[in-house]
Order: structure tokens, then sequence, then C-alpha cells
């Protein structure tokens, strides 16, 4: 059978890096495509550690639509994967226009620059901050959606654009997935999350106190209704996230439609359960001090899983352990990012 054509957004950043992979192991070919703006290009050289083969990659920026056109015309591309976009929340509050600009009117150019192609197949990446602050927990598909700030507002409008497009010309398949909270790295210690500055993320921060570069873990609210007062969230491997990708892209190529859909583990963890996690996988003990709620915060977010496994057949493998050892390994051998 010929080889599908995947092109990956965002594909040298962290979830992306992971999916390249995964998508060269499951037999795809890939181009990867980056304007490099929060990863690196040696990205590609450890994508060929791992898998034997540097994927096609171009630099090129989706606000810029002439060179994404020029992509298309250069490639036949049976489906798009696409993360390429900002992510960091209480920036999103400060310069929204930014984020709706390269959030928002980028996709807006690969979409259009799709559908002239005729490849009529994604998979966005959404997020669970569009169910805002839940009324229950699990949280299914099907719940009520909301946000909060841009960064989520921009999440929401792009499932809300797909969908129109979807309305316009059913020969659209569009997989909206909806992640929790991706953590972890690769087993080989060569991909992984590298924040731009000091963490604002709970994992990246407290690798960052284990490896001594920040002094303690600053504990966000232990007043919360849950089990020890601190936030509950499902922490889900990067791999595992990975390979959801796979799976759903594999979907997306056999059926037409729209679908929403989480990719969690269903479990949550505290805080503090993450810290101690993290504690075993380091030797070491991790000073932390509680401190008010943060701003934005909810009690406790974690997935109903069974979309996926019913729709997909995929479901997440690693623990939380495992996430945390995995996430050390990385962080012991690139203590300075990825150059
Ligand atoms: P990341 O920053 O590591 O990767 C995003 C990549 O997109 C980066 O390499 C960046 O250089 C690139 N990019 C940004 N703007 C671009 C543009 N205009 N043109 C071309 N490339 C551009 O982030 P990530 O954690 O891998 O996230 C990937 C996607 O998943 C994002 O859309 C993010 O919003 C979404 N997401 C992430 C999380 C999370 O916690 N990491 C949770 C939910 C959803
Ligand atoms: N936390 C701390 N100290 C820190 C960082 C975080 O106590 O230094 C706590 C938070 O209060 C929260 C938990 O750790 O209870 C997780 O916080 P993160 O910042 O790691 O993650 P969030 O759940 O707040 O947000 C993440 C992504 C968002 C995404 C959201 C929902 O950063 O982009 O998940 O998917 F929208």
């Amino acid at each position: 059978m010929e080889k599908k054509t995947i092109l990956v957004t965002g594909g040298t950043g962290y979830i992306g890096s992971h999916t390249c992979v995964a998508l060269m192991q499951a037999g795809y070919e890939v181009i990867a495509l980056d304007n490099l703006y929060n990863s690196n290009e040696v990205v590609l050289d450890r994508i060929k550690e791992i898998t034997g083969e540097r994927p096609k990659f171009y630099q090129t920026d989706v606000l810029d639509k002439e060179g994404l056109r020029k992509v298309f015309a250069e490639n036949h591309i049976d489906a798009v994967i696409h993360f390429a976009g900002y992510k960091a929340v209480g920036e999103s509050v400060e310069i929204p226009l930014t984020y709706y600009e390269n959030n928002i009117s980028g996709s807006v150019n690969l979409y259009e620059v799709m559908k002239d192609a005729g490849c009529k197949t994604i998979v966005f990446s959404s997020s669970a901050t569009v169910y805002g602050d839940p009324a229950s927990v699990p949280i299914k598909e099907d719940f009520p959606v909301s946000t909060t700030n841009p960064y989520g507002t921009t999440k929401l409008f792009n499932e809300r654009i797909l969908e129109d497009v979807y309305t316009s010309d059913h020969e659209w398949s569009v997989m909206l997935l909806r992640y929790f909270n991706p953590i972890g790295a690769h087993k080989s210690g060569l991909l992984g999350e590298v924040p731009n500055g000091t963490p604002n993320n709970l994992v990246p921060y407290i690798a960052r106190v284990a490896n001594g570069q920040l002094e303690y873990l600053r504990v966000w609210g232990n007043d919360y209704k849950t089990p020890d007062g601190t936030g509950v969230r499902d922490y889900i491997h990067v791999v595992d996230l990975a390979n959801g990708h796979i799976s759903a892209v594999k979907y997306a190529l056999e059926h037409k439609g729209v679908e929403k859909i989480n990719l969690g583990t269903g479990k949550g963890y505290s805080v503090l359960d993450v810290l101690h996690a993290y504690e075993k996988a380091c030797g070491k003990t991790l000073p932390y001090k509680i401190l008010a709620r943060r701003a934005g915060d909810i009690a406790e977010c974690y997935a109903d899983t069974e979309k996926a496994k019913k729709l997909l057949g995929w479901q997440a493998q690693y623990d939380i352990d495992e996430m945390c050892r995995d996430s050390w390994n990385f962080t012991l051998k690139n203590p300075n990012g990825i150059h």
C-alpha cells in the first residue's frame, strides 16, 4: 500500500516532535512545518537519531499563505495535523491580538490552502481548556464549553471554524482533539518540553526545582475541594498523546465528519501527588511552599476517556511514575534545552 503523507504543523514543537516520531514509526511519510518560534531545528536531527530518518522540513509560518501554498504545491498531502500556535495562557491575556492573529488567522490560512489543494482531512490540537470550569468530573465531550482567556478562545473558535467548514462541505474529515495535561518526554531523552523562560506549568517547574535551577515549588493553593486540597489534573504522557494522533489520523482518513475527542488518562492527580512521584523519579526530596490560589485555576479536571477508546481504539498506557521518570531523564540529558 502506498504511504500516506501527513503534514505536521508545529512539527518541531513538544507534542509535534513526538507525533512526527510516532507517525514515522507507524509507516507514514512525514512533512514537518514550523517557523521555529518556540523550537529548534536540532529537533529534526533528534528525530533522525530515533527513527533513522530526518523528516522533510519547511521553515514556514502559517501566517504566510503563499509559503503554505508552496508546501501543498510541492507535495501530495493526505492529511494535516495542526499543532502550530502559541500556548501560554497568561501571555494570551497580555497580548490577545497576537494570539488571535497567530492561532486564528494562521489556522484560517491553513484551512483555505488545504481546501484549495483538495486536502480535507485535519486533526486539530484543541484543549481541555474549552470546558472552562466543568460542573462535574470526569468530563465528557458533550459537556458545555466556555473560555476564560484568549488562548482558550482561540481553541474554541478553531473548533467552530472547522465545524462550519464541514457544514459547508461534507467531504471534510475533522478531528478536534482535546488534550488534558501533556507531560513527560521521549524514552530516549532526545525529545521533550523546553519551556521559554521560567515555566508556568507544573512539571517543567518541578523539573527545574529537581535540577537546582529553581529553589522550591510554589503550590498554588491547598484549599480546593480535592482530597489533599491542591488542584487535580489529568496528566498524560506525551508519547501516549502522540499515539492518540496516530489513531485519530487513521480514523480521519477513513471517515468523513467532525469528532470531538478527549485525550487524557481518565485519572486525576493532585499537585502534591505529582511532586511526590517526581521525588521518587529523581531520588530527592523537593522543597515546596503553599501559596494563594493562582487566578483562573480550577479545582479538578480529568477526562472521560470512553469515546477515544470506542471510536479510536486508543487509550493511554503510561502512569504518572513513568511520566515523571521520563521528564527527569530528559531534564538530566538536556539541562539547557535542545540545541
Ligand atoms: P510548542 O510551542 O512546543 O509547539 C508549537 C510549535 O508551533 C512550536 O514549535 C512553534 O515554533 C510553532 N509555531 C507557533 N506559531 C507558528 C506559526 N505561526 N507558524 C508556524 N509554526 C508556529 O507547543 P506544544 O505543547 O507542542 O503544543 C502543540 C499544540 O497543542 C498547540 O496548538 C497547543 O496550543 C496545543 N495544546 C498544548 C497543550 C500543552 O499543555 N502542551 C495542551 C493543550 C493543547
Ligand atoms: N501548579 C502549581 N505550581 C506551579 C504550576 C502549577 O501549584 O508552579 C498547579 C496549578 O495550580 C494546577 C496544576 O498545578 O492545579 C496544573 O497546572 P499547569 O499550569 O501545569 O496546567 P493547567 O491545568 O493550569 O493548564 C494546562 C495547560 C493549558 C491548558 C490546560 C487545560 O497549560 O494550556 O492545561 O488543558 F489549557
